[in-house]
């Protein structure tokens, strides 16, 4: 967990700038769009001059009112902003949402925000909500949309971006001491399961994917001519809609804090879109207040991320029979 110092630092002292990497004629894909950071996001990227940005939103109504809103702020050009459904709790959905994407010209960055805290149990692929969301569907998303990003690379001579949209929270994280064969299948138990140890963990888990992802997808030595770069990126505290799904005397306690010391969603973006333009050697790193920050002793726990990263990649082989090819 980020230091009080830090977080002081972070919160209340930092000067975040505003991005300036140019977008031009660059196809992007921002999943949860249409609001907190994702809704601050695709305005950044949009005026940093994008040909194409597609919303990806679990609610195509939701989405829609985000487009409305973004085109009327900004004046955006008719056909710039398109709005695509993809429900990161559905495998019909995700796949569907992949076929569009690969009839696209292009995609140069995928940043994968969407993101969920689950105040309320439920089990989705064979886990907890959170973990669901944040893990199994975030991954079997992207994994899927690595070909379309490499295709990219090599037709546009150019260097995709695929970011995760992380938290400093990771570190915090309480990971079991014997989570048995499948740590997914361990929280399918409710008496394990608390919303915000269960979000840190799902942090974790993400912060262990995004290292092996990018270790096995165009690892830094990689001799092809045109890699992509996969990184992560805590994006500070911001108030958004994140702990929507709180109630009572938590949520009240929660609301203070968030004015006390949360950024606005808009700050957060700008971090998230230096992350998404960032050069080559960000590769596999996790950006932290706009710079690099060393993974805490915890993510480099090699054993543990080696658990997290075979039992996902089995689950997401199941959901999507061939998705591993995608690695290689
Ligand atoms: N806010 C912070 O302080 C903070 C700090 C660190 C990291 N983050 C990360 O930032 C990311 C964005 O969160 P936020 O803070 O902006 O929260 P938010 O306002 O709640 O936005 C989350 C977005 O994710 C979407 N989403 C949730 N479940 C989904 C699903 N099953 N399929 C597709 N989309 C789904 C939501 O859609 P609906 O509108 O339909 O619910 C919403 O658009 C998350 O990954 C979060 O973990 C946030």
């Amino acid at each position: 967990m980020p230091s009080f110092g830090d977080f002081v630092h972070t919160q209340f002292v930092l000067k975040i700038p505003k991005p300036t990497a140019s977008f031009a004629s660059k196809t992007v894909i921002v999943t949860g769009a249409n609001g907190g950071l994702g809704k601050e996001i695709v305005k950044h990227i949009i005026q940093l001059g994008a040909s194409k940005v597609i919303f990806g939103c679990r609610s195509q109504a939701r989405g829609d009112t985000a487009k409305r809103e973004t085109e009327t702020l900004l004046k955006v050009d008719p056909g710039v902003i398109e709005v695509w459904e993809v429900d990161l709790e559905s495998p019909t959905s995700i796949r569907s949402f992949v076929e569009r994407v690969n009839n696209l010209p292009r995609l140069d960055v995928l940043i994968n925000n969407a993101g969920l805290r689950s105040f309320n149990f439920g089990i989705v692929y064979d886990t907890e909500r959170t973990l669901a969301v944040n893990n199994i569907g975030t991954f079997l998303l992207a994994l899927q949309l690595i070909p379309k990003l490499k295709e990219t690379a090599r037709k546009f001579q150019t260097t995709p971006h695929m970011t995760i949209v992380a938290s400093a929270l990771y570190d915090a994280a309480k990971y079991p001491e014997n989570p048995g064969e499948d740590i997914f299948s361990w929280y399918k138990d409710k008496s394990r399961v608390a919303p915000f140890p269960q979000y840190n963990l799902s942090k974790l888990l993400q912060i262990y994917t995004a290292i092996k992802l990018s270790a096995v997808v165009d690892p830094l030595d990689v001799t092809e001519l045109n890699p992509i770069v996969i990184n992560s990126v805590d994006p500070c505290f911001c108030k958004t809609g994140l702990s929507g799904e709180m109630t009572g005397r938590p949520k009240t306690f929660f609301k203070i804090f968030e004015f006390l010391a949360a950024r606005t969603a808009e700050e957060g973006a700008r971090l998230v879109v230096q992350a998404a333009s960032a050069g080559r050697e960000m590769h596999g790193l996790y950006l932290r207040a706009g710079n690099v920050q060393a993974y805490a002793p915890i993510a480099q726990d090699e054993e543990k991320a080696a658990h997290v990263w075979n039992v996902l990649r089995q689950r997401l082989e199941k959901l999507q029979p061939g998705i591993l090819q995608n690695l290689q």
